[in-house]
């Protein structure tokens, strides 16, 4: 008996799928049909996939030619499953011409040629509309926006709007989109707005962007203010809109991984938890020196709340906010530290010391520990009262992590809401609280 093996994703199941399956069918007399995991798709950078697993073997089952389906869910189980399944013949579509070779020491490798003009992708994009982005702002974090909103499909970049038309331009000639400076012009031109302008102007920005009918992703941190924030959502809410603060920590898939494992008991009930990040800034950068919305905290705050928010919750007792200030009066260090009913936390952040970046959430009956950089989850272990006894755990985090929160962005745009508990509006509304907590104690908001 000749047994064959091939894999795919078989997303939005269509014709070049099944001619795949009848041909591989037709190589040998029993066929197994590996299907990835959205989580293993995930870590070779497919973040659209449509369909449930579950939707995806149906449809594999269907079309009558697998004798056996398996779940795909990891790098290098092709290798095993070869062996495990005694495999005569590997076969897979003529896209993957000569990455499968190693696996010729083992079984016969097939490549199939590929139906033409057919494939996932072309459906994604033609069932949804391509949204098209408009940036505002011209930043460093905008220069990164780009490339990774390439790797999402369903989404283009159409344009920059920056109201000094030179700086628009030039970054626009970089990327080849268009530059505005006028902001009717570009909301006509754009569907959604991504904003990563200085902090004080994102309320101004995502306000007129909302009033426009565009759903708006804004870097963090989102607003200053809390009532800001409520009226942000609210007015979302009113016209149908999502609006998403973009921490990215909060959509890649190794934070929701140690997420979970925090809160399944593993580690006990959380008493304390302790998130650090620094980085050194030169004295003459503008998160040094613009001394109303500048300094540590207004900078790096969202990321060392984040584990604080999701783990112990909004509802804490007290807080206490402790800085080492500049000759500006900007704060190089900040300390925050929250008093829970049966918890405590410190979020320390600074542009001018350096600390050790660390995650740490200690339980009753164990404790997790993720070291620099934290923010961009990647590995973590857990450990318990026999000190021998580690846990450790590993998920991939791909380039600059931002095309997590895109896609997750898009999803939400599309309808699909299943990404929405990774940063609720509670959230973002508690972040924006201790945002203005911190800037009342500093005297900034009055001094506006
Ligand atoms: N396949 C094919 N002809 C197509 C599309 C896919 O023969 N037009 C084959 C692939 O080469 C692979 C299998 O079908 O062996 C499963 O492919 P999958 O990656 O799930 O489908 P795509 O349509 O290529 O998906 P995407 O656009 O997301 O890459």
């Amino acid at each position: 008996m000749t047994r064959v093996i091939t894999y795919g994703t078989f997303d939005l199941f269509h014709e070049g799928h099944y001619r795949l399956l009848k041909r591989a069918k037709a190589l040998g007399d029993y066929l197994i049909v590996g299907v990835t995991t959205e989580a293993y798709d995930k870590t070779r950078g497919k973040l659209n996939v449509v369909d449930s697993l579950m939707t995806r073997i149906e449809n594999v089952k269907k079309t009558g030619f697998a004798d056996e389906v398996i779940i795909e869910e990891a790098a290098g189980q092709k290798f095993n499953d070869v062996k495990k399944f005694h495999i005569d013949i590997f076969t897979v579509g003529s896209d993957w011409i000569g990455k499968f070779d190693y696996l010729s020491d083992y079984c016969k490798v097939v490549y199939l040629e590929r139906t033409k003009n057919i494939s996932s992708t072309m459906l994604r994009e033609k069932n949804s509309h391509i949204q098209r982005i408009g940036i505002i702002g011209t930043g460093r974090i905008a220069e990164r926006f780009i490339p990774e909103s390439k790797l999402v499909s369903g989404v283009s970049i159409q344009g920059v709007y920056n109201p000094h038309k030179e700086s628009a331009t030039r970054f626009a000639e970089r990327w080849e989109i268009n530059a505005y400076e006028d902001l009717e012009e570009f909301y006509d031109a754009i569907d959604i707005v991504y904003i990563a302008s200085p902090h004080e102007t994102h309320y101004r920005y995502i306000k007129s962007a909302m009033e426009h009918g565009k759903h708006v992703l804004c870097e963090k941190p989102m607003v200053l203010e809390r009532k800001q924030a409520e009226e942000l959502f609210q007015y979302a809410k009113s016209r149908g809109l999502i609006l998403l603060e973009g921490i990215k920590t909060a959509y890649c898939p190794g934070f929701a991984k140690l997420l979970g494992i925090a809160c399944s008991g593993t580690i006990g009930n959380i008493r304390n938890v302790e998130a650090c990040f620094t980085k050194l800034e030169k004295p003459d950068s503008r998160e040094l020196t613009n001394t109303c919305y500048g300094g540590s905290f207004t900078e790096l705050g969202s990321y060392v709340l984040l584990p604080i928010l999701k783990l112990l919750g909004k509802d804490f007792e007290d807080i206490r906010f402790d800085s080492i200030q500049g000759e500006n009066g900007l704060d190089l260090f900040t300390k925050v530290s929250f008093k829970y009913p049966a918890a405590i936390a410190t979020a320390t952040c600074g542009l001018g010391v350096k600390s050790e970046g660390r995650l740490l959430i200690a339980g009753s009956k164990g404790y997790i520990v993720v070291e620099a950089p934290w923010w961009k989850t990647t590995y973590f272990e857990v450990h318990y009262g026999n000190a021998n006894e580690v846990e450790k755990y590993s998920e991939r985090f791909l380039g600059d992590g931002l095309r997590y929160e895109i896609s997750d962005f898009l999803s939400m745009i599309n309808g699909a809401n299943q990404s929405d508990f990774k940063l609720t509006r509670g959230e973002s509304v508690a972040l924006a609280d201790v945002m203005e907590r911190f800037m009342r104690k500093e005297k900034r908001l009055e001094s506006r």
